[in-house]
C-alpha cells in the first residue's frame, strides 16, 4: 500500500489501466456503444476534491432521469448489495433519482444503469483504487475492492449537479473516464470529544463528511483531563464520575480563573460506540480509539485516586492545558490500563489503538518513590526512560492481542517501543527521527493541520486557541520531508488533521473549523503531488460549498483577499484590488472602519483611494446568494515619509548584538525582560535563538543596526514562539508580544537608505520555541534588495 507515492506518474497509469482491464470475469472488448454525440465534456466543468489521477473528458452527457437500475457483478456478494443499497440511498435522498438493484449478474456496464463491478483476482491492485466511466448511456464503477467501488461513487457524486433534490434529476452528469489512486494510505481526521462533547449523530455526520472527500481514517480522542466519554463496563466510575466536570472556563479567563458554573458532562455508552464504528465501517473509515496515557488522565484519577502517585482527591479539569498530575506507573495501574484496553479492542476493530502519551510532566514521577523503585529496579536512566518503558508494557500487551499501538512524538523521548507508529504534531521532527528509526509515521504537525488553529485573522473570528492555519497553508502542507530517503520516506503513512475542541462549543463551530480545510487536507494526502494547484483548488471550492449547504454543514466562507496586511506607501493615493475564492458572492466594502452589510459600496473592480498621513482603512466582506456572509476583513493604508538614516562614525561590523537572560515562568511579554540582567551578552549573526539557549523560560534582545541600500518601504516578517517585538529607533514595527506558538506577524516602514537602529525583543515560556526575521523591500524598484544587519565594535 505504501510507496504509491513514489511511482512516476507514467508508471501509476499504466498499473492503473492494467489492472482496470482486467475487470472481473468481463469481456475484453469494450461494449459496443452508440456513437456518442453532443458536446465534449470540460475539464473546468469538473469540481472535483481531491483530484484524481487521471480524468479523460468524453462526449456527451447522461441525462439523471434515464437512470433505472443499479447493475452488480456478484449480486450475491453482501459487500456489493451493501454499495448497491448505499448508492440508491444517495441518489434517492439527494437527486430524487430511484433505481432499482437487478438481481442478475453482469460484466460490463448496461445502458440505464449505473454498473458496480468488482475486479476478480487482482492481486496488483492498490485496494482503494477504482475506475469511473460515465457514458451518454450508462455508469460504470470499477475497483478491485469495496472501498475503491465505494470512492468512484464519492467521485460519480460530485459529477451530479450540485444543487440537490427533483429539479437537478433534469441535468445531465458530464461523460467521462477517470483512474483514481491515493498518494496515501493513510488519510485522516482527528475529533477531540474530551474537551466538548459531540452527540452520536453529529459524529456520524462527521464520518459522512470525511468518507465523502475520500479520508479513510477517524481518530477519536476519547479521553481527556476534563472529561472521561467511553463507557467502561469494568471500571462504571470513569463515566459516573470522570464524564463531569462541574464547570468550564470562561473564554481565556486563566488567571484569575473564572469558570461558567455550569456542569458539564457526557460520554457514549458501548451500543453508541458499536453504532459509530459500524457507521464507519460502512464508509470505508477506520476509527482509531485514543485512551490517553500516562497524561492527560486526570479524568480516570477523579473516578479511581489510587491511579496517581499522590493521595488526591482529584476532580475533573474545568480549564485547559497540561496538567502535573498523571497516572503512577504501579502495577494496578497498568492492570486498569489493560482492563481498559481490553473492553476498547473489543469496540474497535481496527489495527491501531492510540495510547496519547503527549504532554505528561514528570513531576509527580520525581517525587514517587513507586516511580523511583521502578526506575531502579528496571536500571532506567530517568523519568523519560520511564515513560518509554510505561508505553513499551503497553505495546506488548497491544501486540499479544493483534493490535499496533499508536503515540504522539513525545514516545519518543527515552526509546520508541519497538513496533511503534508515530504521529509527528510539534513538526515534523518526531516523524524524521521515527522513520529513520524504521517506524511508520503519520504527519500532523501544528504549522500547518492543526484545524483548532485560526484560519483568519482572529479579530474577526470566533475565539480560537491561537495559532494561524489558513486554508492555502494547509494546501500547501507536504507531508513527506525533505530530510527523508526515498527508503525513508515510505514510512510517511500519510497526514492528519487535528480538532482539538477547547474553544468549539458547538457542532457548528467545529464544521466552521473543519470545512473547508478539510478540503484542502484531502487533496495533499489523496492527490498526486503533482497535482497540487492552488488556484485550480479554489476555482473548484464553489462547487463545494453548494453540496456542503445541501447536507447542512456550516462551512467557514473565505475571507475576501487582499487586505491580509496593514500597508504603508510614499503615495497620495493607492489601489486597493479584492479578491474573493467565491464566483457567486458579492463583495460590499466600507472606508470608514466599519462592519460593511449589504447596503454598503459594492465592489466591482480596484478601486484608488486618496491616503494621508492618518490613514484610510478598507473592510470588506463577502455576501452570498444563500443569506451566509464571510468574516469582515480589513487592512489600513497609510501615506509615510522616509525615517532619515543614522550616521555612523564608526566602521561597523556584521551581526547584531544580544543579550541573553533567564528567568523561572510565569513572564508573559518581553517588557518584563527589562528589569532583568542579562545572563551574557555577546554578538549574533542573525536574529534566531542561539545555540546555547536553554529549552524552557529565557530571553534575547538583539540591538545594532540595519542597513538598507535603497530609499523605500520595508517590510519585516518576525515569527516567534513565544512572544517578539521588532523596533527601528523608537518606532514599534512588528509587535507579535504575548504567549503564543509558532506564528508570524509583519509590519512596514519608510526608510532612507542607510543605517536605521534595530531592536528585536524576544521570550520563551511553556512549550515549543523559534524565532526568524525576515525582510522585504515593497517598492517596485529594488526589487530582491537584501537588508543586512550590523553593530558598532
Ligand atoms: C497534542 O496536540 N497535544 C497532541
Amino acid at each position: 500500500m505504501r510507496g504509491m507515492d513514489h511511482l512516476a506518474g507514467a508508471t501509476l497509469l499504466a498499473l492503473i489501466t492494467a489492472c482496470s482491464a482486467r475487470t472481473t470475469d468481463v469481456d475484453p472488448a469494450p461494449p459496443p456503444t452508440p456513437e456518442a454525440t453532443g458536446a465534449m465534456t470540460s475539464i473546468e466543468d469538473l469540481h472535483l476534491v481531491p483530484w484524481p489521477a487521471e480524468v479523460a473528458p468524453a462526449r456527451g452527457t447522461l441525462p439523471l432521469a434515464t437512470l433505472s437500475s443499479i447493475v452488480l457483478s456478484d449480486p450475491e456478494d453482501p459487500g456489493l448489495r451493501e454499495l448497491a443499497a448505499y448508492t440508491a440511498t444517495l441518489l434517492a435522498d439527494e437527486w430524487d433519482v430511484r433505481l432499482d438493484v437487478a438481481s442478475d449478474p453482469v460484466t460490463q456496464p448496461i445502458p440505464g444503469s449505473v454498473a458496480l463491478l468488482l475486479w476478480k483476482g487482482e492481486t496488483r491492485a492498490h485496494p482503494e483504487q477504482y475506475v469511473l466511466e460515465v457514458t451518454p448511456q450508462s455508469i460504470m464503477v470499477s475497483a478491485p475492492t469495496g472501498a475503491g467501488l465505494f470512492y468512484g461513487l464519492q467521485t460519480l457524486r460530485q459529477l451530479l449537479p450540485p444543487e440537490v433534490g427533483a429539479a437537478a434529476a433534469a441535468r445531465g452528469i458530464p461523460a467521462v473516464e477517470i483512474l483514481d489512486i491515493p498518494r496515501f494510505s493513510y488519510r485522516g481526521m482527528h475529533l477531540d470529544v474530551g474537551r466538548h462533547f459531540f452527540p452520536v449523530e453529529f459524529v456520524k455526520k462527521y464520518i459522512d463528511l470525511l468518507a465523502m472527500y475520500k479520508m479513510n481514517t477517524f481518530h477519536w480522542h476519547l479521553t481527556e483531563d476534563q472529561g472521561w466519554r467511553i463507557e467502561i463496563e469494568k471500571y462504571p466510575r470513569l463515566t459516573e464520575i470522570g464524564s463531569c466536570r462541574k464547570e468550564t472556563i470562561v473564554e481565556k479567563n486563566f488567571d484569575p480563573f473564572v469558570g461558567d458554573g455550569i456542569p458539564y458532562c457526557g460520554f457514549y455508552t458501548q451500543e453508541e460506540i458499536r453504532e459509530v464504528v459500524d457507521h464507519a465501517l460502512r464508509r470505508y473509515v477506520t476509527v482509531i480509539p485514543e485512551i490517553e496515557m500516562p497524561g492527560h488522565s486526570v479524568a480516570a484519577l477523579a473516578a479511581y485516586p489510587e491511579l496517581a502517585c499522590t493521595e488526591g482527591p482529584f476532580e475533573v479539569s474545568t480549564r485547559w492545558g497540561v496538567t502535573q498530575d498523571i497516572y503512577c506507573p504501579k502495577e494496578e495501574t497498568f492492570a486498569f490500563l489493560e482492563d481498559v484496553l481490553t473492553e476498547v479492542i473489543e469496540l474497535f476493530p481496527g489495527t491501531y489503538v492510540h495510547i496519547g502519551g503527549d504532554e505528561a510532566p514528570k513531576s509527580r514521577w520525581e517525587a514517587s518513590e513507586v516511580a523511583q523503585e521502578l526506575i531502579r529496579r528496571e536500571g532506567l536512566a530517568d523519568e523519560h526512560e520511564l515513560q518509554s518503558y510505561f508505553i513499551g508494557r503497553i505495546e506488548r500487551f497491544l501486540l499479544s492481542n493483534g493490535r499496533r499501538l499508536i503515540g504522539w512524538d513525545e514516545i519518543l523521548e527515552g526509546g520508541l517501543a519497538p513496533e511503534a507508529t508515530v504521529m509527528s504534531w510539534r513538526g515534523m521532527e518526531g516523524g524524521i527521527d521515527a522513520a529513520r528509526q524504521g517506524h511508520d509515521v503519520i504527519m500532523t504537525p501544528t504549522s500547518h493541520v492543526y484545524f483548532d488553529y485560526y484560519q483568519g485573522d482572529p479579530e474577526f473570528e470566533p475565539l480560537a486557541i491561537g495559532g494561524y492555519s489558513p486554508l492555502e497553508h494547509v494546501y500547501a502542507f507536504e507531508p513527506v520531508p525533505e530530510a527523508l530517503t526515498e527508503d525513508e520516506a515510505v514510512h510517511v503513512l500519510g497526514a492528519q488533521g487535528n480538532v482539538w475542541t477547547e474553544y468549539m462549543t458547538t457542532t457548528d463551530y467545529v464544521e466552521y473549523m473543519v470545512a473547508p480545510r478539510l478540503l484542502a487536507l484531502s487533496e495533499v494526502v489523496w492527490s498526486a503531488k503533482g497535482h497540487r494547484d492552488w488556484e485550480h483548488f479554489t476555482n473548484r471550492l464553489p462547487a463545494h460549498f453548494q453540496r456542503l449547504d445541501g447536507l447542512g454543514v456550516r462551512y467557514r466562507i473565505p475571507n475576501v483577499a487582499g487586505l491580509e496586511e496593514d500597508a504603508l506607501t510614499l503615495d497620495d493615493e493607492i489601489t486597493v484590488t479584492l479578491k474573493s475564492l467565491m464566483s457567486d458572492g458579492r463583495i460590499h466594502y466600507t472606508t470608514d472602519g466599519t462592519d460593511p452589510n449589504p447596503t454598503a459600496p459594492r465592489y466591482t473592480g480596484s478601486i484608488r483611494l486618496p491616503v494621508n498621513e492618518t490613514g484610510v482603512t478598507v473592510t470588506a466582506r463577502l455576501f452570498l446568494p444563500n443569506g451566509r456572509a464571510g468574516a469582515p476583513r480589513s487592512a489600513t493604508f497609510r501615506k509615510t515619509t522616509l525615517r532619515a538614516a543614522t550616521t555612523l562614525d564608526e566602521p561597523v561590523e556584521t551581526g547584531l548584538r544580544y543579550a541573553y537572560y533567564e528567568y523561572d515562568g510565569r513572564v508573559r511579554s518581553v517588557e518584563q525582560l527589562a528589569d532583568m540582567r542579562p545572563v551574557s551578552e555577546g554578538v549574533a549573526a542573525d536574529v534566531e535563538i542561539q545555540g546555547f539557549a536553554r529549552e524552557e523560560n529565557f530571553g534575547l534582545v538583539f540591538n545594532g543596526y540595519v542597513f538598507v541600500p535603497v530609499d523605500g518601504i520595508y517590510t519585516f516578517f518576525l515569527s516567534s514562539d513565544d512572544g517578539s517585538r521588532l523596533l527601528i529607533g523608537d518606532e514599534m514595527v512588528v509587535d507579535h508580544d504575548g504567549l503564543h506558538g509558532t506564528s508570524e506577524k509583519s509590519g512596514m516602514i519608510g526608510l532612507a537608505a542607510g543605517y536605521h537602529p534595530i531592536t528585536v525583543q524576544f521570550f520563551q515560556t511553556g512549550g515549543g520555541q523559534s524565532l526568524h526575521l525576515g525582510f522585504a523591500h515593497a517598492g517596485a524598484t529594488g526589487a530582491g534588495v537584501v537588508a543586512r544587519l550590523f553593530h558598532l565594535p
